[in-house]
């Protein structure tokens, strides 16, 4: 049994999905409930429970016996979160997103659950960029938090080392996903083009929910231990102007780590690729393309 935290937002819905259709039994745990859920749930439905993992002991309930309906947790996915800055008063961000995140790899620690991959968040490389980034692609070397919601992520991947050298045996994979879109978002990225200015702010990235949910689902099967932060975009960018345009107009001053390709994706997936074997399958533009 896999616990997904948040499994009714926007990540977390794909995540549920990409599992129960690879073959896992989910429970998802959120304060709201899956979109549509009938009660009784309907055969297909994911379990669902409704628990605040801000509060220590609905994370642990969540994580051992929410009732009879659950088995052993042997993974757990935890996505739960005040998921932007701005969302909510700075302090209240914070607040939320490091104690959800230190009650889950606790109650995870205290029941033997050595499996737990998390949502970070690409804003840990210093998005949203009012000066631009120091280097491109940006990548896992960089912790530059810019807001309250940055640095609870990034103190979620301090807290996942120690929680490593606690138990060594355990992995816990902290996923720096770009922005989630669903497919009916792609009806705006043409529009995009015309300033390249617009999407500035994330190096104009982007994560489709599907591929976000392979890589989460790729990160609980390795075979890693440890604490490890990986980059997850999808392969191309935003934009149908170049990367060389882009920076060249936008970010002059940003420096080439290597070679670019003309619209690859400027947050790095080469650990993901190297060390998931992620293959980013729902680029937007081949889905365009393969419409027209
Ligand atoms: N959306 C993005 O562009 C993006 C980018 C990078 C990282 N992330 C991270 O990915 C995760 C999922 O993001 P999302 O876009 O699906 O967000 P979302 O807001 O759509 O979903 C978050 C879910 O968490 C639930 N939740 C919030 N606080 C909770 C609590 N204390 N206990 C239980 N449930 C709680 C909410 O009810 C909601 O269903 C978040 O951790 C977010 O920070 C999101």
């Amino acid at each position: 049994m896999i616990v997904v935290t948040g499994g009714s937002g926007k990540l977390g819905r794909a995540c549920v999905k990409d599992l129960m259709d690879h073959g896992y039994t989910v429970t998802s745990v959120d304060v709201t409930p899956p979109p549509g859920q009938s009660n009784p749930p309907k055969p297909g439905d994911v379990t669902y429970s409704r628990a605040d993992v801000t509060d220590f002991g609905q994370a642990m309930a969540a994580l051992s016996m929410i009732d009879e309906r659950v088995e052993k947790v042997t993974g757990v996915v935890h996505l739960a979160a005040i998921a932007a800055p701005g969302q909510a008063t700075n302090h209240v961000t914070f607040a939320v997103n490091t104690v959800s995140t230190y009650n889950i790899f606790e109650a995870a620690r205290q029941l033997g659950i050595r499996n737990v991959v998390w949502a970070s968040s690409e804003t840990v490389y210093g998005i949203p960029y009012p000066k631009g980034p120091r280097y491109v692609p940006v990548d896992e070397e960089i912790e530059s938090p810019e807001t309250a919601y940055s640095l609870s992520k990034l103190m979620g991947e301090k807290m996942a080392e120690q929680f490593c050298r606690w138990d060594p045996r355990t992995k816990i994979i902290g996923l720096r996903f770009s922005n989630v879109q669903e497919p009916q978002d792609y009806e705006h990225f043409a529009g995009y083009d015309k300033d390249p200015h617009s999407r500035k702010f994330n190096l104009w990235t982007y994560i489709d929910a599907r591929d976000a949910s392979q890589a989460i689902r790729l990160a609980l099967e390795s075979k890693l231990k440890g604490a490890h932060v990986i980059g997850i975009a999808n392969s191309d960018g935003v934009m149908r102007r170049g990367n060389d345009e882009l920076l060249e107009k936008v970010f002059p001053k940003a420096k080439r780590k290597r070679d670019l390709k003309a619209n690859e994706s400027l947050i790095s997936i080469d650990k993901a690729r190297d060390v998931l074997g992620y293959k980013p399958k729902h680029d937007w533009r081949k889905k365009t393309k393969a419409k027209a």
